[in-house]
């Protein structure tokens, strides 16, 4: 696996994240003990983002990951984290993992779960991989980043005892068979694997999502991911790829997530209140790379249906919702 050590965002700079993902200051950051990264060494290459239709995209592989990577989008994943913490009932994740050693998180964004983990396990060592530098510049003592393609072919000096993934494998094209086998290999034995993936179909409880723009758009959306050679619906499967690559004591738990705040109860209310801060934010920046990369749409025609189907997105009559689904697995002792 080409390993590139990277440092920061210049967007991140100066900025850590405390434990509810907001920006603290420098000096706040020191105070806790944080180290800063920046003494790793990183191509500036890696930071000449690459633009396209006014958003800012990975240099590093660049093509390969078809949504921005600009502080707009970090801010969108950053509540996202926000949404998974609060269908997990506050956890990081479901896998009963005890005082783990060694911990990878496989494409880690901004890297709020990577430092959160950190800081909640002190004893751990959280390494976190991406295609983009965009993590922070203050980190707890325990957590550090690299710039890697999870395709490559992994060469960790050590193994893990737990790995974690969080929306990342519609975005993958190594073969999953290969990527559940390289999360097993790499695990040293008893070692967990967990996978937080959300299936980007939208399904309506009672109909209400049959002829709208959403409807139409959704459809475009997995054709054009498909055509990409990538799928935003296997991973329902997840748990079938834990069991073939060997995995045992397997759990699974699946939410579904409601578009915007029409579902009634406190917690699905306030849930779907967020998904739809989510969605309005992600649309235009997945919608305009596969709608013109892979199904040849002119720019202005994709602005003209997100417009459409922003509407449906606000829209409390659409009885809309998505499913997440977390996997999990252990390696035989
Ligand atoms: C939707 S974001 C999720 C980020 C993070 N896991 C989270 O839950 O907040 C997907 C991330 O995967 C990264 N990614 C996509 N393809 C990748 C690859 N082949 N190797 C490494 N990272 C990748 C992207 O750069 C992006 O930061």
């Amino acid at each position: 696996m080409a390993v590139v050590k990277t440092v920061l965002s210049p967007t991140r700079r100066c900025q850590s994240l405390n434990t509810i993902g907001h920006a603290i200051p420098y000096f706040f950051a020191k105070i806790c003990g944080y180290r800063s990264a920046s003494s790793a060494s990183v191509s500036s290459s890696m930071y000449k983002f690459v633009q396209e239709h006014g958003r800012t995209f990975h240099k590093y592989k660049e093509g390969k990951y078809f949504l921005p990577n600009d502080e707009r989008e970090q801010n969108r994943l950053d509540l996202q984290h926000t949404i998974s913490k609060f269908l997990l009932k506050g956890k990081l994740g479901l896998a009963p993992v005890e005082n783990p050693g060694y911990v990878l998180d496989l494409g880690t964004g901004t890297g709020i779960w990577a430092i959160e983990f950190a800081e909640g396990n002190p004893k751990s060592e959280v390494l976190g991989t991406d295609l983009s530098p965009i993590q922070p510049d203050y980190l707890p003592p325990n957590c550090r980043f690299e710039i890697d393609d999870v395709d490559d072919d992994w060469a960790y000096s050590h193994k893990f005892d737990y790995i974690h993934g969080r929306y990342l494998l519609p975005f993958v094209n190594k073969n999953w068979g290969l990527l559940f086998k390289s999360v097993y290999d790499n695990l040293n034995p008893g070692g967990w694997v967990e996978f937080q993936e959300t299936i980007i179909y939208f399904q309506s409880v009672d109909g209400s999502i049959e002829g709208t723009a959403l409807q139409r758009w959704n459809a475009l959306l997995l054709q054009g991911i498909q055509k990409m050679g990538r799928s935003a619906t296997e991973a329902l499967r997840c748990k079938n790829y834990l069991a073939e690559a060997g995995f045992v004591r397997l759990g699974e738990k699946k939410f579904a997530v409601p578009m915007n705040a029409w579902a009634k109860g406190g917690d699905q209310k306030a849930i779907g209140a967020m998904q739809m801060a989510n969605n309005l934010e992600g649309i235009d920046g997945i919608t305009m790379t596969v709608f013109t990369r892979a199904l040849g749409w002119k720019p202005a025609d994709v602005e003209q249906l997100v417009v459409d189907v922003k509407r449906d997105l606000k829209d409390r009559n659409i009885h809309a919702y998505i499913t997440v689904i977390v996997a999990w697995g252990q390696k035989p002792c």
